[in-house]
């Protein structure tokens, strides 16, 4: 049978041969169902990109575009580089920059051929191989562009046959070109328990960075995603706007030039900073993937673009199940035994989640893990906390009906601790230094293979031991400070090789555990990046679980990430009603951080009856479209609503942000995504014990048209925070 991407394949590359109508140039057309990413190769074989953006409807048309977006002299011929090589003739950010074996400081990478591989189903890889013409050095880049998702990730690989080491000062992942009239930049920022907060800002020439340079916690500060809107500045479903991320959970930098022609130019990789690369002859040096995607109709379809990708594509059963679960961490913090456990888990049963997570705090012996100052590195179970050890709490939480999950931080070690003693080489720390700590610990040096299987070790074990454990917390809480190895050769790779390492660790664990779910934690969202989330099922995007906060961090994160992936818990952070705290959470994966026992009647009813909505509707919030409505940075409240791929269903939030007199959703909201043609009938979820809800009342069937066009009061005030509504369609 000749399958429908193999047909799709050949007709593309019959097209690129066709599409060769400048004399000499060649195009090296990427396309997905609505983007092209055109390269351009002169008759001296200079690649350059001469399009990013709407795919045209004529492939042969690529030819015509003018290069540099025509503004005025390019003085070099590479300000629009596919690889912009340093030390020659550029003068601008490169993407590479190398020293080659006979200490020669520059160099030139010309096209030597472009082959389309075989790939997934429903994408098309690319690669385009370069060649320094003086010397054996080659670049290749790759493209793999998914068809239906809109997204394009690329990476390069960089290999030499010199007769000695070449050092690489700098290795990006991403260059590219995009001319437009203005850049509007939306990039994040944050700290512990007050992540994502965006900034948007006009471009102007010269170059604006992001980076990082903490080494395991690499986006506390500045996480790599961000958009670039083109023109205006983009709005939720108008404009052109690219949304961009790495998939590197270590130091990367994104630079964006605004060149002389004012045109934009993008290097995204592995931050330089502190890391030349010594490549020896014959290796490869593979770079982390960018990912972006580019839309003409605005965020909304930018994001839901980076979501289905990551559903089908990145994350682990991102199509699957998650399981709800119950947290002990802020109801017990470090002070528990096995008989507050055993309450606790007894009380998740009666709440109705299906796990119970068993936090920080349950190991070391001789430094008991009783608070954040001791004990990170001993595995072992703290024998006057459970003195009965993991696999008696496991079967006694399965006996009561819910499955167990455990909370580890793999890559740490407390200098309080019996791992420190006897290991004190696997420490990251710097000789005639004295130590710095982050949370009084000290980060374990991953680039030892080593310590890559005594953190392999830490989980299988822990697995192996308990083989019904049905959930891992995986949590890093320090940054590299010491970036030091005393088993490195070389002292400049620490960075890389770390993020290798505990990719190597992850990579096995994954392969062995293919279905573990997995929480990827630090500190909060401090690590939240698809090289990460290639092994994680999840991610915790803060501590502060604040419900109003969390509208605003959630939303932020949406922008990248989907709802299945982003954990969020109801705790009692904050001064919102448990309502409106779960409302919040049920944005994305359910759980609970609370003493259900204190509880009171009302609250605990409303808790049970959510949950069983929440299994109802989670499908949809999980696996549909996201559509955000009513913006809380320009509003008094946050509103968006998920639909389900065949528009037959919707579940919609609606949040007071402000509580200002008289603040609320004074007129009907549109709503986004339905089908036009369906009916729907509108109803209230969640609605609190001994309250009616204002829209229950209506039995009126409303047209999808209707809906998206004089839309829908969903009556949020001072007295209803926040609305869950479910649409249905009616028949
Ligand atoms: C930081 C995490 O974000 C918290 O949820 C909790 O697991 C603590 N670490 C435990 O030390």
């Amino acid at each position: 049978m000749i399958r429908p991407v193999f047909v799709f394949v050949v007709l593309l590359c019959l097209t690129i041969v066709t599409a060769w109508s400048a004399p000499g140039d060649t195009h090296i057309v990427i396309e997905t169902r609505r983007t092209a990413l055109v390269i351009r190769v002169d008759k001296d074989q200079n690649p350059t990109i001469v399009h990013l953006g709407q795919r045209l409807d004529r492939t042969d048309e690529y030819a015509r575009i003018p290069g540099n977006g025509k503004r005025g002299e390019d003085y070099t011929g590479i300000y629009n580089s596919v690889y912009t090589p340093a030390g020659g003739r550029n003068l601008l950010e490169p993407a590479i920059q190398v020293t080659h074996a006979d200490g020669n400081p520059s160099l030139d990478l010309r096209y030597v051929r472009h082959e389309r591989k075989s790939a997934e189903e429903g994408t098309v890889l690319t690669a385009v191989y370069l060649k320094d013409p003086q010397y054996p050095f080659e670049v290749t880049l790759y493209y793999k562009a998914y068809q239906n998702e809109d997204v394009i990730e690329q990476w390069s690989t960089i290999r030499h046959t010199e007769k000695k080491n070449v050092t690489l000062y700098k290795y990006a992942s991403a260059n590219l070109y995009i001319p437009a009239e203005n850049y509007y930049l939306t990039h994040f920022h944050g700290d512990w328990a007050n992540e994502m907060n965006p900034t948007e800002e006009l471009l102007s020439e010269g170059i604006k960075m992001l980076d990082t340079k903490l080494g395991t916690r690499a986006d506390l500060f500045q996480p790599p995603s961000f958009m670039v809107a083109l023109n205006q500045p983009a709005e939720e479903d108008k404009g052109e706007v690219m949304a961009g991320t790495l998939a590197w959970s270590g130091n990367y930098q994104i630079a964006f030039e605004v060149d002389p022609l004012h045109n934009l130019r993008l290097t995204a990789g592995i931050n330089p900073y502190a890391s030349a690369y010594s490549l020896t002859p014959g290796k490869e040096f593979t770079t982390p993937a960018f990912l972006f995607t580019y839309s003409n109709s605005g965020k909304g379809t930018a994001s839901r673009n980076l979501h289905r990708w990551a559903r089908k594509f990145r994350i682990p059963q991102g199509q699957g199940n998650r399981l709800t679960l119950l947290n002990n961490w802020e109801a017990t913090y470090f002070d528990f035994n096995e008989e507050k456990l055993t309450a606790l888990f007894k009380d998740g049963k009666k709440l109705g989640v299906d796990l119970f997570l068993l936090d920080d705090g349950w190991f070391g012996n001789k430094y008991p893990r009783n608070d954040d100052r001791a004990g990170l590195g001993d595995w072992q179970e703290n024998i006057k906390k459970l003195p009965h050890g993991l696999g008696h709490l496991v079967k006694e939480a399965e006996g009561a009906g819910i499955k167990f999950g455990i909370w580890l931080e793999p890559e740490m070690v407390s200098p309080k601790s019996e791992l420190y003693e006897k290991h004190p080489d696997w420490v990251l720390k710097l000789p005639n230094r004295q130590e710095y700590y982050f949370r009084n610990q000290l980060v374990l040096d991953l680039t030892n293979p080593k310590v890559q299987e005594f953190v392999y070790g830490i989980v299988d074990d822990v697995v192996t031991k308990n083989p019904t454990l049905s959930y891992i917390k995986w949590d890093c809480n320090a940054v590299i400070y010491n970036a030091f190895s005393a088993t490195n050769p070389n002292p400049s790779h620490l960075y890389v090789d770390y993020v290798q390492g505990l990719y190597k660790v992850m990579e096995r664990l994954r392969t062995k555990y293919p279905t573990l779910p997995m929480m990827l934690c630090s500190g909060g969202g401090g690590r939240v990046d698809y090289g990460a989330l290639r092994y994680f099922t999840e991610f915790w995007p803060s501590d502060n679980t604040d419900g109003l906060e969390r509208v605003f961090i959630q939303w932020n994160y949406s922008y990248f990430f989907p709802a299945i992936a982003t954990c969020n818990h109801v705790t009692d952070w904050g001064k919102q009603p448990i309502k409106f705290r779960t409302d919040v959470a049920m944005m994305g994966k359910v759980g609970y951080d609370i003493v259900v026992s204190k509880l009171d009647e009302k609250e605990l009813e409303f808790s049970q009856q959510a949950l069983k909505t929440y299994e109802q509707i989670k499908t949809v919030v999980w696996q549909g479209d996201l559509f955000r409505l009513s913006s809380p940075y320009t509003s008094d409240i946050a509103s968006l609503m998920y639909v389900s791929e065949s528009r037959d269903r919707a579940v919609w939030f609606s949040y007071l942000t402000k509580n200002r007199y008289k603040a609320g959703s004074t007129a009907p909201i549109r709503l986004k995504g339905l089908d036009p043609a369906k009916n729907y009938s509108v109803r209230e979820l969640n609605v609190y014990p001994g309250t009616k809800s204002a829209i229950n009342t209506e039995t009126t069937v409303y047209s999808g048209n209707y809906l998206m066009t004089i839309g829908f009061n969903p009556n949020v005030d001072t007295r209803r925070t926040s609305v869950v509504l479910e649409l249905a369609e009616s028949k």
